[in-house]
């Protein structure tokens, strides 16, 4: 059905969990309870869980979880298929985020189908343009730099920091605040906001959290439609879609939503780089050996490594793959990790090999919803390894640190003390 967004309406779904709620149609052979993004193994290492599910599920199965139910794809085909059939394959109703059923509004542009779904990416999309990107490089160079200033200290001394609160986390925001045209001085409050929101355990930290952002989210753009300036916030705020501005609705959810895709996920990824890194000095020393131009590739088999989130999708029609059956109103999860660590497109799929002949890798999914962020989030990356390795090109695990995982759709170690 066309979505009309600027009226949100609570989507019609079921949202099936645990053995109780299982379809009738999905045959028994299919079913498992794997504890993907929940269960001790998973936690204990979640990419080599991810790794491991070619060897231990079918290509296509049922996963039946405390949170949800949903059938799982793993094979890079199968999600290339699902992620570029948005027919069949729909947003809407899909991401898992709660909210209030009486003051509705969708996360856009991840809940909007096509054809509607392109007008909103044509208001930002070029200032994510590789282009676009390019011209914040300066930008996010001197935003690595200031951070590494504060305790990197002299060339060759030592020293140490927990790497997410250092820098993991601080340099996507402070350049998600620059690109927003949102000021610095929030920087600290927007990690505090991001990590309530995303990771606290308790439901009222999390409301808190919530409730923090969309209060100051509703402020700025009250603020930016009174004085419009450069930023993103400011062109959602602008923007005439179809002839007309967008509703309140539209405005904030798709802020809002640039807020939870945007952070999280780049955070993740570092943290998961620099764990690996601080585990693999001579990879290091690799890295820092190879040409100038081999960083791209470094880059994107980082990103094949370590990705760190999944796509979700509902049925909009009855469809059949691989001889399975699933149902409209059946959810289905592409687990982008496990596409990445494919064996048929990426033989020897753990190994970090930088020489990989180029696949399309699926860290940002592909098809309408491929991220937005996916162009800025690799410069991001690309900046952070050089400038880190400029100052610190030696560095490990803190003696004793324990690195911990947390349940959740973006998956990274929570804190990473390192020394050097
Ligand atoms: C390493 C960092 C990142 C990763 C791994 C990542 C991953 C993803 C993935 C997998 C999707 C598709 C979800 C789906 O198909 O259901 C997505 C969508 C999206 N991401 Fe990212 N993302 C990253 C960084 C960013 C950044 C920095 C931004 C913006 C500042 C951003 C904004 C978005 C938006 C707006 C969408 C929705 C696109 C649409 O529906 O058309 N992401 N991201």
């Amino acid at each position: 059905m066309a979505i009309d967004a600027a009226n949100p309406v609570p989507p019609d779904l079921p949202r099936y969990a645990g053995r109780d709620q299982i379809p009738p149609h999905v045959p028994k052979d299919l079913i498992f309870e794997t504890g993907l993004t929940t269960g001790p193994e998973f936690l204990a290492n979640p990419h080599d869980f991810m790794a491991k599910m070619h060897e231990k599920y079918p290509p296509i199965f049922y996963d039946v979880g405390n949170h949800i139910n949903a059938w799982m794809a793993t094979k890079h085909e199968d999600a290339l298929f699902v992620l570029r059939h948005a027919d069949i394959f729909s947003n809407e109703g899909a991401t898992p985020f709660p909210r209030d059923p009486n003051d509705y509004f969708y996360f856009i542009p991840i809940e909007i189908d096509p054809p509607h779904h392109r007008k909103y990416r044509n208001i930002v999309d070029p200032l994510f343009s590789p282009k676009g990107v390019m011209q914040l490089e300066g930008l996010i160079r001197q935003r690595a730099r200031d951070l590494l200033d504060d305790f990197a200290g002299a060339p060759g001394e030592g020293g140490e920091c927990e790497f997410t609160t250092a820098f993991g986390r601080p340099l996507p925001v402070s350049v998600f605040l620059d690109i927003m045209g949102l000021p610095q001085d929030m920087r600290d409050t927007f990690v505090s906001w991001a990590v309530d929101l995303l990771h606290a355990r308790d439901p009222a930290v999390m409301g808190k959290a919530f409730l923090n952002i969309t209060t100051y989210i509703k402020e700025a753009i009250a603020e930016k439609k009174a004085n419009p300036d450069e930023g993103v916030v400011s062109r959602i705020a602008h923007a005439i879609v179809d002839g007309k501005p967008l509703s309140d609705k539209e405005v904030f959810g798709f802020v809002v939503f640039l807020f939870i895709g945007g952070l999280d996920t780049v955070f993740a990824t570092l943290n998961n780089i620099w764990l690996w890194l601080a585990r693999n000095p001579d990879r290091v020393q690799e890295i820092i050996d190879r040409p100038d131009e081999d960083i791209d590739n470094i880059v994107e088999e980082l990103l094949r490594r370590w990705s760190v989130t999944f796509s979700g999708r509902v049925l909009a029609q009855d469809y059949e793959m691989r001889g399975v059956q699933m149902k409209k109103g059946d959810r289905i999860t592409c687990v982008l990790p496990a596409c990445n660590f494919d064996p048929e497109v990426f033989p020897n799929p753990t190994e970090v090999d930088f020489d990989r002949p180029r696949k399309t890798i699926l860290a940002f999914t592909v098809g309408v919803h491929s991220c937005m962020g996916g162009h800025l989030a690799r410069l991001e990356i690309k900046i952070a390894l050089q400038e880190w390795l400029k100052r610190i090109p030696k560095f490990s695990l803190k003696p004793g640190a324990e690195i911990e995982y947390r349940p959740g759709g973006v998956i990274g170690p929570e804190t990473l003390p390192l020394v050097w």
